[in-house]
Order: structure tokens, then sequence, then C-alpha cells
């Protein structure tokens, strides 16, 4: 890098020190912790509301976890020492790493659960891996802008169900935790890929063609799998369970259309000013770690009765 690159990358870094300090509330702190999940024979295959195509509708996320946030970490790994004078942000980009490392192994444990019980989420992940290269062979600051912009998405998905207490209570309470400890822990580091890649590029175009990426390769992937795990366990397919399943989508009932209602805050990413903490929403943080820690200890007194 030239000395006018490397000076402008200083100056944006030191604007960037002042900026993550002035917009993350100090409560929230970014510290990989593992959860230590464990699915036994008694956890129900349609561990969401007892319903298949919501519960397939949701694995293909969970799938889409360990390759998508093994590409984010790189991705991040890519441009860190960049940014090494910056010591909030490389603080903050180690504790993003332990984060998604930890949420990629638990997530495992919830896919390989669903293949047991002869969904295939293998294939899913395969189909995932065959894109994986060809992500990994694009301009290493498209790859930091498709990160940034999955990140929000992961954000989204954070708010809205720990916003949305309906949601979780749907969830069995044996695969329950997990979703509570990811989504907390993708608000506590929603900003710090974005954060980077302000750092390192800052683009509008590229942010938005970032997103566009990142939100292209979501659908197919959660479409896709989808179908795949409906056509798979066609034998259990409930016309009404999956008319039930697309109004918890779309619908216009207050505890339904979860989707529908997301629309605003994917259509965030578009504002020239956008930052991850101008939604200041660690509220749910404060709420939610300690309801998190009351389920882990109630499935701990559980295991030891
Ligand atoms: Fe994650
Ligand atoms: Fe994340």
């Amino acid at each position: 890098m030239n000395m006018s690159a490397t000076n402008t990358l200083k100056s944006a870094t030191n604007t960037l020190t002042w900026y993550a300090k002035a917009l993350r509330p100090d409560s929230v702190s970014i510290k990989p912790k593992p959860l230590g999940m464990k699915l036994d024979d008694a956890t129900p295959t349609y561990w969401f509301d007892n319903n298949s195509f919501l519960t397939h509708f949701l694995t293909a996320f969970s799938a889409i976890f360990p390759e998508g946030e093994s590409f984010m970490i790189h991705s991040v790994r890519l441009f860190r020492a960049d940014i090494s004078e910056n010591k909030a942000l490389n603080k903050d980009c180690g504790g993003f790493i332990g984060q998604e490392a930890h949420h990629s192994n638990e997530h495992s444990i919830i896919n390989d659960f669903m293949v047991k019980r002869g969904i295939p989420v293998d294939k899913l992940e395969a189909f995932i891996e065959w894109w994986v290269p060809l992500v990994k062979g694009m301009p290493e600051k498209d790859q930091m802008a498709i990160t940034g912009a999955a990140e929000h998405l992961t954000a989204l998905f954070g708010d809205m169900v720990l916003r949305n207490p309906d949601i979780i209570n749907q969830v069995d309470p044996a695969v329950r935790p997990i979703w509570v400890w990811h989504a907390i822990e993708e608000i506590e580091h929603k900003a710090v890929t974005y954060d980077l890649f302000e750092a390192v590029d800052g683009s509008y175009a590229r942010r938005v063609y970032g997103y566009a990426i990142a939100l292209a390769f979501l659908s197919v992937f959660v479409s896709y799998g989808t179908a795949l795990f409906m056509i798979e366990d066609r034998k259990n397919f409930s016309f009404s369970g999956t008319a039930k399943g697309l109004w918890w989508m779309f619908g216009l009932g207050k505890k339904s259309g979860y989707l529908r209602k997301s629309a605003p805050f994917l259509l965030e990413y578009f504002k020239f000013d956008f930052h991850p903490w101008k939604d200041d929403n660690s509220n749910l943080i404060k709420e939610w770690r300690p309801e998190l820690d009351r389920m882990l200890a109630e499935i701990k007194s559980k295991a030891a009765a």
C-alpha cells in the first residue's frame, strides 16, 4: 500500500475509533462464550411449533451458518491487519471472530440432528459449499462488503426474534437457547463488519452491491433448502401446517407476518448515513441475557434429575 493510501486509511480508522465509541452503548460488549448445546432423542423433529414447513425453513437458515459464518471470519481476517491501529475495532474483530466460530459449531449440532431425523441438511450444506470458492475469488473489498451486508441480515434476525417472545415460545425448549443466544450475540456484534468495511473502503456503491449479493445468496439458499426438505419429507406434508407457516411469514395479524414486517429494517441499509447502532436495541440484550441463563439452568437441572 502506498504512503498516501496508508495516511487515508489511518485518518479513516481514527475517525472510526471515535465513531464506534460514540454509537455503541457502553453496556454492550462482544465476548465469545460457547453455549454447550445438546439435543437428545426426546427432541422433536419439528422443533418449531410442531410445524414441518416452518421447521424446514428455519433449518435452512441453520444450515447456512457454518459455511456463512466461516466466510465472514475469513473476510474479517483479510482486513484486520489494515486497521490494527484502531484498537477498539481490532478488539471487536477478535470478539466477532470468536462469537461466530461458536455459532457455527452450535448450529452444526442442529444440522447433524436434522440429518439423523432424515432431513437432508447435508445436501444443502454441499450446495452452499459449492458457491464458497466463487465468492472467495471475488475482489477482497467486495467480500468485505458482502460480509458487512450479511451482518445487517443477521442483526435483523436477532432483532426480530428477541422483539417477539411469541416466536421464542414456539421453539421447543431444548432448541430454544441456541436461537436466543445467537440472536443476542448478533445484536452485540452487529456493527463490527460494517465499521471494518467503512474503514477499508466505505464506498456506498460497493455497500449496496454487497447487500444485493448477500440478499440473493440468502434468498436462494433458504428457498432451495426449504423446498428440498419439503420434497424429501413429503410424507409428512400438511396443507394446514404450510398455510399456517405462510401466514406466520406474511400474514396481517399481530402475531404473524414476521418476514413482511422486517421490510423497513431491510431498507434501512440503503440510507447514506446508515450505521447499525443508530437503532439502539441494546435493551433486548439486557432483557434476554438473564432469560437465557434461566433457560440453560432449567435444562441443566432437568438433565441432572
Ligand atoms: Fe452468528
Ligand atoms: Fe454475526
